[in-house]
Order: structure tokens, then sequence, then C-alpha cells
């Protein structure tokens, strides 16, 4: 199978940014442990801090379609409506929206997420481990 993840904006500061919120492992460290927990899955990784190389990214994704989209946009989720559409748009028979941390139990402002229409499943909470699922999710689909 092949999986694409892309991460967006200050997710490249994982491991440094609030470790007691996002955890102490860096984006590498998510990377790195869904290839050796998954040997067979063909990963492509990307991270931007640009909305619009984001848009791009998931373009990219559509044109030559992966099994499956994980995403996790960062603060962009609140109200990026341009990933919301390039997401709508995009061919990936599946597609995961990602939060590291539980957004439902933080600020007000985090629980609405304007991403979430355009994907068919969204991981919360759960740390490093939602990508994880995300990707058994995606292969559960196959
Ligand atoms: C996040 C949650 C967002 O609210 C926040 O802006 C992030 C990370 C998460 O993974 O928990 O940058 O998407």
């Amino acid at each position: 199978a092949r999986i694409t993840v892309l991460n967006g904006v200050n997710l490249g500061a994982l491991g440094r940014r609030r470790p007691e919120v996002y955890g102490k492992g860096t984006l590498g460290d998510i990377e790195a442990g869904l290839r050796e927990a998954f040997p067979d899955v063909r990963f492509t990784f990307a991270q931007t801090d640009y909305e619009g190389e984001m848009v791009g990214l998931i373009h990219a994704a559509a044109t030559e379609p992966a099994d499956g989209l994980v995403v996790n946009p960062g603060a962009w989720t609140h109200y990026a409506r341009a990933l919301h559409d390039a997401l709508e748009a995009a061919e990936s028979p599946v597609k995961v929206e990602v939060h590291l941390s539980n957004v439902h139990a933080r600020e007000e402002w985090r629980r609405h997420s304007v991403v979430s229409p355009a994907v068919d499943a969204v991981v919360a909470g759960m740390g490093a481990f939602g990508y994880h699922v995300a990707v058994r999710y995606v292969l559960s689909r196959l």
C-alpha cells in the first residue's frame, strides 16, 4: 500500500514544542516509527509551514493517488477552508485527520475543525499512536 502522511504548520517543531501537550518525540521519530511498524507500506512524508505548499501537497497526493492520505493540519485545522477544499477534491480513497492532542479538552477554538467534513475519519488525543491508528484504518479499508 502507498500512504501519504502530511503535517502542517508548526509540526516540524515537535519535540521542542510544548512536549507536555504534544509529546517528546520529533516528527522524524513519528515518521521512523511508522516505517518500522509498517514495513510493507510505501510512505510519502512531508511537513510544511506554508498553507499554499500544503494545498500543493494535497493536490499532488490527488494526481498520483495513494491508497490513503493522513493529515495533521495543525492550527490550519480550525480556519483554513482552502485545505478543506483541497482535501475535498483529493481523490485518495481514504483520508484521515489526525491530532496528537485531544483538541476537545483544550481551548474552545480548537474544538471546531473546518477540515473534518472533507475527510473520512478523525483521530485526536492519542499522541503519536494516532498516526498508527490512522494507517491501520487506511489498510483496513483496502
Ligand atoms: C494539533 C492541534 C491543533 O489545535 C494545534 O494548532 C496543532 C497541533 C494536534 O496535533 O494536536 O498545531 O493539530
